[in-house]
């Protein structure tokens, strides 16, 4: 076939079947994109490893088209909680796009994806030192001193959040936006996962209160006025 028409029918493939174009092979640049995606943009890498580099807390991305089927794969990006309920992954939020390259790079079928994930689905009352044992404990370890299991597979140590000296200077706010949001949007490291993909406030709320336990100290005077959280 001519080039340019080949090119046309690969543009027409990708834009109006997108099941098809899932199985088409990615080029070397969307590869590399999807790499940088995983690794240099999102949390993933804070839980997972692929090549070589990220946490213990997960299973491998590299193979994981190997263990699971297509369908599983882009559920599971696009919807954790719902997909393997109890699995320690919160639902990254993140463009349409984005969650399409890293579904198709991980052998994921895009048609699967999950488009209207909602948050936490469990009912129980939001109990603070029972969240941090599931979503936190592993990187911040049990007793909020930064030495869970996975801290020395991170790029830059884990918040202690026994540390009074270091949470006193931080308010519930700020707290509250980092475990929601993630690290990146408080200028702190992107592998600090953002939750609000998977908890609500009130067990954000919840784990805020459970750090002011363990480092014994409230926020900032400021802070603190009239502060109805
Ligand atoms: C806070 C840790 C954490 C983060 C961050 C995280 N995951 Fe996971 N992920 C897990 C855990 C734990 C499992 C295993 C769940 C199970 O099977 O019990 C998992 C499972 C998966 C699986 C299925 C793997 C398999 O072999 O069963 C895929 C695919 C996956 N995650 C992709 C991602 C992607 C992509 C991102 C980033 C957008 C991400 N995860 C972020 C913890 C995390
Ligand atoms: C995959 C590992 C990982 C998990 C899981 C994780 N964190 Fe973090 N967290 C980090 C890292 C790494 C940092 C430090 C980022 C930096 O200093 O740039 C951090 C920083 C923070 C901070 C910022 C502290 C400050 O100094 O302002 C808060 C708050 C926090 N984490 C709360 C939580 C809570 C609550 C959970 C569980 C819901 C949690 N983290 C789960 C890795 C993790």
């Amino acid at each position: 076939m001519h080039r340019a028409l080949l090119r046309a029918s690969l543009f027409l493939t990708a834009s109006v079947l997108p099941a098809v174009a899932a199985a088409q092979p990615l080029s070397a640049f969307a590869t590399q994109k999807a790499e940088r995606l995983l690794r240099d943009k999102h949390s993933c890498l804070g839980c997972h490893q692929l090549k070589g580099e990220g946490g213990v807390l997960a299973p491998k991305l590299d193979d994981v088209r190997t263990r699971r089927d297509a369908a599983y794969i882009a559920m599971m990006v696009s919807d954790p909680q719902h997909t393997k309920p109890g699995a320690s992954m919160p639902r990254t939020r993140m463009p349409a796009a984005e969650r399409t390259l890293i579904v198709r790079y991980l052998g994921g079928d895009t048609t699967k994806i999950v488009r209207t994930a909602t948050a936490n689905p469990t009912s129980a009352p939001a109990d603070g030192k029972q969240l941090y044992a599931q979503w936190c404990a592993g990187c911040h370890g049990p007793t909020g001193k930064g030495d869970g299991p996975n801290a020395k597979a991170l790029p830059v140590p884990p918040a202690r959040h026994a540390d009074a000296k270091a949470m006193s200077a931080r308010s519930d706010d700020a707290l509250f936006d980092t475990i929601e949001a993630g690290g990146a949007i408080m200028n702190k490291h992107h592998r600090m996962p953002a939750f609000g993909g998977a908890l609500g406030s009130t067990e954000i709320r919840a784990l805020v209160g459970y750090i002011r336990t363990l480092c014994q100290c409230q926020g900032p005077a400021w802070s603190r006025d009239g502060a109805a959280r």
